[in-house]
């Protein structure tokens, strides 16, 4: 890259000495070169910034699931009991929606007119036996990550005890058929009450 600012200055130098990149040359096709070579210029230093942002300060990463802690849920959803809580009472088990159990659903940022914001992550714990959490269902907003789906990936996790690490259950295809109904509040179905 060190070598485009002096290639640059020396192909301007020329250009503006000789009034033409090559003596005969026309005045137009001498800027036309000069844009071009200006327009590549910038394209090598855009492609520089991006990937070093991407690479050195992670600024552009996609927020993921995919990065899991000890417990088996992703980094993403650390401490999530002590975010913002929607439901001001537990929601009761209900035998026709298969999160099971009495349920609490945290949000890691308020939604904003409607809509949450990218890298949302709306997290609920169902209920299992003894275990208040043995049901962990997560939706993480990626835009442009699933535009039929309001751009939530889905992913559902679940833990044997309290002290066993979680695994996925379901994702994705077996919670768009009930969500995709809840499209006018964001694929979200719980209003905050608390
Ligand atoms: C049969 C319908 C149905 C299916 C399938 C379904 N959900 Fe839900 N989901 C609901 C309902 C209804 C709620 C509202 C809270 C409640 O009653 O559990 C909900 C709540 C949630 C919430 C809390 C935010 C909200 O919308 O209220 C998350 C997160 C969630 N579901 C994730 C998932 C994931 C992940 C899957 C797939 C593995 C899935 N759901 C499949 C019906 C469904």
């Amino acid at each position: 890259m060190e070598k485009v600012w002096p290639f640059l200055y020396s192909v301007c130098r020329n250009a503006l000495a000789a009034g033409g990149i090559l003596p005969g040359m026309t005045r137009p096709l001498t800027s036309a070169l000069l844009t071009a070579a200006i327009l590549i210029a910038l394209m090598v230093l855009g492609g520089c910034r991006d990937s070093a942002d991407s690479t050195s300060t992670g600024l552009d990463a996609v927020p993921t699931l995919d990065r899991v802690d000890p417990s088996g849920l992703p980094e993403l959803a650390a401490g999530y009991t002590g975010w913002r809580q929607l439901n001001a009472e537990p929601i009761a088990d209900d035998p026709e929606v298969p999160h099971g159990g009495r349920k609490d659903v945290f949000v890691s940022v308020d939604e904003e007119d409607g809509a949450y914001p990218d890298g949302a992550l709306v997290v609920k714990r169902g209920s299992q036996g003894d275990d208040p959490a043995g049901l962990v269902s997560v939706m993480l907003k990626v835009v442009n990550g699933n535009p039929q789906h309001g751009d939530w990936i889905f992913r559902e996790y679940v833990r044997p005890r309290p002290d066993a690490a979680y695994t996925v259950l379901a994702e994705n295809e077996a919670c768009w058929s009930c969500h995709d109904g809840a499209g006018d509040t964001d694929w979200v179905f719980t209003k905050a009450d608390g």
